[in-house]
Formats: structure tokens, C-alpha cells, sequence
């Protein structure tokens, strides 16, 4: 299929024949070496990339991500930042250079990860404290235990950055080219209505939003999807609002946006969610697939369930509101419908 995204500041366009190639697999094929495979579950934080993707306002935010985790195809022209593009040995970005300073890499094995949780730290404008500043490398691991010359580095990156702090860019999002498509390994309607039919047409078609979870399958169970579905470019997903009695939240906001978005009307929440995961989990997984694969261990429903949450179910027969407590009705299993999203 073709396939095209920005990387590293230039346009990349090409042929995919495989959508559970990962990013990671698909960077250092590129030669792209930076970022490494430790866990390739989302634990280490070796793999870190930078993606261009939506705060929780709509503002372009970079967002640090495990690239171990997430199929290529569903980037489809979307931007990415690895350590090689972040900065060179002749422009040092802000981060890399205080990481040089404070002698935070020693084996290395770490460091290309580290420097991009740090870059997306150092584009926040909201990042103030020092507990953000722990929680935000709070996904990477070094092995050689330096943390207190990274920790260090991290300091005199962030307190040394201009004011205002320079804010992500570039500022529009790539659009995806019309792509001619020989074999579609990739679904991604633009409408709420092109996506519940192509569910109900399809409902074998494996639905991926963060693909916290779908990477888990495939780097782990090792299974094979033909074809993804992604609902990243519906609007009605991505909603977070405000109602007279209510929050909305689209199944697709991840939990960073989430946290920001409504974690001072509900501090249980929010305290919740830096516990859920690391940020680069948060930074990709939603709460509709946190709920919709009913994991014994996916944490946003107990706290959801004390805040009486109901989840609205839809296909192209409807819809209907559910309350939580209803939904789950066995292990991994809900009261959703194949044909449902
Ligand atoms: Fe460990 Fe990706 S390889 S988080
Ligand atoms: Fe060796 Fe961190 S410097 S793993």
C-alpha cells in the first residue's frame, strides 16, 4: 500500500506491504538505530520517538511514544522526531546538549529514548514542577543507573528554556495523500458514519486507536492483522467536553488529554491516571480501549464506576447508553456487538 509520513523533517513516501510492521522495526530498517528495542512491551521507554499529535485544546503537542507499540500504517501522514532528528553532533538540541553536560549517557543503550521524553518536556508549557518533570521520564529506564546526571540534565534543560516556552511545530498537521490503495492495509474513514459502516461491513477488522494493546499482540502473541482500522481522523471521537451534568469523552482522547482536560474537576482521576502508566503509555492509549477490552487489569474502570460513567455504544443501527456497571459482563468480555464501536 502506499504509505507516506513526515520523518525527521523530511517527507518519507514508499510502498508497505506488511501493517503489523511496527515503527520501531520500520525505523531501524531506515538505519534509523537511535531508537533501540528493550521490552518491546511498552516498559523501557527504548524505543522513544517524538509524534506530532493534538493536546487536549486541539494545540499541536509533541507527544514522547513507545514505537515498539504501534503499526506504521495507522501513522499514515502523520509526523515523527527520533533522537537523529531532535538534533545532530554539529546543532545539539537543548536536551541533548545538557545531557552532554551532566555526563548523563554511559552505555548510551538508554539515551536516544531519554532525549526524546525530554524534548516533548521541554515543548510543554504546562510543565512546571518537579513531580511533572519525574513523571515525565517516568517511562524510560536506564540500565547503567544514571539517573541523577540524567535528572540533572533534564533540570538545566527545562529552567534554561526561552519565555515563552517555544511551542511545537510545525504547526498543521500533515494530510494523509489520496492513496491509491492496491492492497488497503489501513482503514481510517474521515466520518462517524463511513467508520460504523465499514464496522458493520467488516466487523472482523481489527479496530486499533493507540495500539497500547494491539502492539502488545502483535510484538507479543505474535498475531498477524490483515488490514487495521483506525478512527484517529473522526472528529466525534477526539471530543472532550463540558456538559451542564457531565464530561463527554471521545473513545479515541488519550489519557494524557484526558488528565489535562478534566483532571482538576476530578482529582481522583487525574491522580489515577499518573499512576495508569508511564506518560509514553498515556501519551497513545484511550479510555474507549481501555474499557472496550475489558482487561482485569485496565484501570480506568474502577474509578469510572465510582463516577457512575456510562459508555454510549453506536453502529449504524444506533445508538445506546450504557451504564459501566452493565457493560462488563464477563472476563474480556461487554455487551458490545461486533458491529460496534
Ligand atoms: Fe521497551 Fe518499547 S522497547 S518500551
Ligand atoms: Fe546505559 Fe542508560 S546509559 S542504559
Amino acid at each position: 500500500m502506499d504509505f507516506a509520513f513526515t520523518l525527521n523533517h523530511r517527507p518519507w513516501s514508499g510502498q508497505l506491504a506488511d501493517p503489523n510492521l511496527t515503527l520501531l522495526q520500520f525505523l531501524r530498517r531506515e538505519g534509523l538505530t537511535g531508537a533501540k528495542e528493550g521490552c518491546a512491551e511498552g516498559d523501557c521507554g527504548a524505543c522513544s520517538i517524538a509524534l506530532l499529535d493534538r493536546g487536549a485544546t486541539g494545540q499541536p503537542a509533541w507527544r514522547s511514544i513507545n514505537s515498539c507499540l504501534v503499526p506504521v500504517v495507522i501513522l499514515q501522514g502523520r509526523e515523527v522526531l527520533t533522537s537523529e532528528g531532535i538534533g545532530c553532533p554539529a546543532k545539539m538540541h537543548p536536551v541533548q546538549q545538557s545531557m552532554v553536560n551532566h555526563h548523563g549517557s554511559q552505555c548510551g543503550y538508554c539515551t536516544p529514548g531519554f532525549i526524546c521524553s525530554l524534548f516533548e518536556g521541554y515543548h510543554r508549557t504546562d510543565l512546571k514542577t518537579q513531580a511533572q518533570l519525574t513523571d515525565q521520564l517516568a517511562g524510560n529506564l536506564c540500565r547503567c543507573t544514571g539517573y541523577r546526571a540524567i535528572h540533572d540534565a533534564a533540570c538545566e534543560a527545562l529552567q534554561n528554556r526561552p519565555t515563552p516556552v517555544p511551542p511545537a511545530g510545525p504547526v498543521t498537521f500533515a494530510t494523509p495523500p489520496p492513496a491509491a490503495l492496491d492492497k488497503p492495509l489501513l482503514h481510517r474513514p474521515a466520518t462517524l458514519a463511513a467508520l460504523l459502516q465499514l464496522r458493520a461491513d467488516q466487523p472482523d477488522l481489527r479496530l486499533v486507536a493507540g495500539s497500547t494493546e494491539v502492539g502488545l499482540e502483535i510484538t507479543k502473541k505474535f498475531r498477524s492483522f490483515p488490514a487495521l482500522l483506525s478512527p484517529d481522523a473522526v472528529p466525534e471521537l477526539h471530543v472532550i467536553q463540558r456538559h451542564p451534568a457531565y464530561w463527554e469523552i471521545g473513545a479515541a482522547v488519550t489519557l494524557t488529554n484526558i488528565g489535562d482536560a478534566i483532571g482538576p474537576d476530578f482529582p481522583s482521576l487525574a491522580k489515577m491516571l499518573w499512576l495508569f502508566g508511564s506518560r509514553p503509555i498515556r501519551n497513545r492509549a484511550t479510555l474507549g480501549g481501555n474499557l472496550a477490552t475489558a482487561s482485569p487489569i485496565g484501570d480506568s474502570a474502577p474509578v469510572l464506576l465510582a463516577l457512575r460513567a456510562s459508555v454510549v455504544l453506536a453502529s449504524i443501527r444506533g445508538t445506546r447508553t450504557v451504564p459501566l456497571d452493565e457493560f462488563f459482563t464477563s472476563y474480556r468480555q461487554t455487551m458490545l456487538q461486533p458491529d460496534e464501536i
